[in-house]
């Protein structure tokens, strides 16, 4: 007889998710006549930039030829893009060999399979409120109990809040494996060398390793904020770095990331090697390589137009952020996040549920957010706000909650 993986009955999350979607059904089938302005799901809304364009359809014409064609490439990405890595990590003065580099179909799989290296017995840390994926992907390996009272048994929390910048801070209880997501998905925080620091001496000190997912630095303008876990002294050690495309260079839906993992990372005794080791026998018999014409499209992004466009993409999206958090606060609102980062952790007045927010927000002004709670308890009493949508949706979400939120 064969049997379900029982433990994807302990998953919380989606039904969750579902909701949001479900309410702003609800609310357009009562009020046809109405248009809703989304600034809930952290989807890129903008153009791929012309190098980019350009850089894929290289892709696809390679592709019309025996003399270019491609089929399967080599298991951890083309070579010239790790390359194109390489060097793009040697302009922030880190030191990476192309085979500690992974290409990826985006930071969601990796985020989700990396554990799968691990041990069950490993106790994981998470940050609250958290990316769900990192939570959903240990649940479902069984590295959870039961979840009860709002929190899964065998987990440890690392509480975000207001008191500490929404930033996780030392852990208390000990832990093996700690996902630290920096600038910070939902609350648009972003944590500082010294925050890091005290992770990887923590890590270095207990052969803990560090899951570091940095898909969002290309959105960190202040300088003095670390954009790679590497940055920090005795972090290859300790720790791998998940990267993506997505948000940077709107590849969301062309899809590609990337994965390091040092050679220099050891857990228990391993010797040096091993962990990449694994990682790349699981990406191989799992995993059959990145789309050749998307891999085309990130060697533009990392051409110098390429990170130039890019650049003012991002810019893009942190003009709406500033907008958002400008208008906001001109309203008397508590808005965090969003200096260097794409979202918006905006609190909910008096002691209104994140759910309440919600539908206030949706219902008054017509604007679509996402409930805090849906990321955590710590999330509960905001919402977030994604900056990923046209500037004039997000101008009309202003003035729509200026004119009509009765505050
Ligand atoms: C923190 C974080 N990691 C990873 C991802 C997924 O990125 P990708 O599109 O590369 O799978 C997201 C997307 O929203 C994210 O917020």
């Amino acid at each position: 007889m064969a049997t379900i993986n029982k433990n994807y009955d302990k998953l919380q999350g989606a039904y969750m998710f579902g909701e949001v979607a479900k309410r702003m059904k609800d609310f357009v089938e009562k009020n046809p006549s109405l248009e809703i302005i989304k600034l809930g799901i952290g989807d890129t809304t903008q153009p791929l930039t012309p190098a980019v364009i350009k850089g894929l359809y290289e892709g696809v014409k390679k592709l019309s030829s025996i003399k270019t064609y491609t089929g399967y490439g080599h298991p951890k990405g083309d070579v010239r893009l790790r390359n194109a890595l390489v060097d793009f990590y040697k302009k922030q003065n880190i030191d990476l060999s192309i085979e500690e580099i992974f290409i990826s179909d985006g930071a969601k799989s990796d985020s989700g399979n990396i554990s799968s290296i691990f041990g069950l017995e490993n106790v994981v840390a998470i940050a609250d409120p958290v990316y769900p994926v990192y939570l959903d992907s240990n649940v479902i390996a069984g590295r959870t109990g039961e979840f009860k009272n709002g929190k899964y048994k065998g987990l440890v929390y690392m509480p975000c809040n207001e008191s500490n910048g929404f930033v996780p801070t030392l852990l208390k209880e000990k832990a093996d494996i700690i996902y630290i997501c920096s600038p910070n998905n939902p609350t648009g925080s972003v944590a500082t060398h010294k925050q890091l620091k005290t992770f990887v001496d923590y890590a270095l000190k207990n052969k803990s390793v560090i899951i570091f997912d940095s898909c969002y630095a290309q959105y960190i303008g202040d300088d003095s904020f670390p954009k790679s876990i590497y940055e920090i002294e005795g972090a290859k050690k300790c720790a791998i770095e998940i990267n993506s495309f997505s948000k940077w260079a709107g590849f969301t839906g062309v899809r590609l990331g990337w994965t390091v993992v040092p050679m220099d990372l050891v857990v228990e005794d391993t010797p040096k090697g091993k962990i990449n080791n694994l990682w790349s026998r699981r990406q191989s018999t799992m995993f059959n390589g990145a789309s050749n014409i998307s891999q085309e499209g990130a060697l533009a992004v990392l051409s110098p137009l390429g990170q130039k466009e890019s650049k003012k993409l991002v810019g893009y999206y942190m003009e709406n952020a500033k907008i958002i958090k400008k208008s906001l606060s001109k309203l008397g609102f508590k808005v965090f996040g969003g200096e260097n980062a794409p979202y918006i952790w905006l609190k909910s007045p008096g002691k209104l549920t994140s759910w309440e927010f919600f539908d206030k927000l949706l219902k008054e002004a017509r604007v679509v957010t996402t409930p805090g709670s849906l990321f955590g308890s710590e999330g509960e009493g905001y919402v977030r706000l994604s900056t990923f949508a046209d500037k004039k949706n997000v101008e009309k979400a202003m003035k729509s909650i200026e004119e009509s939120l009765k505050i």
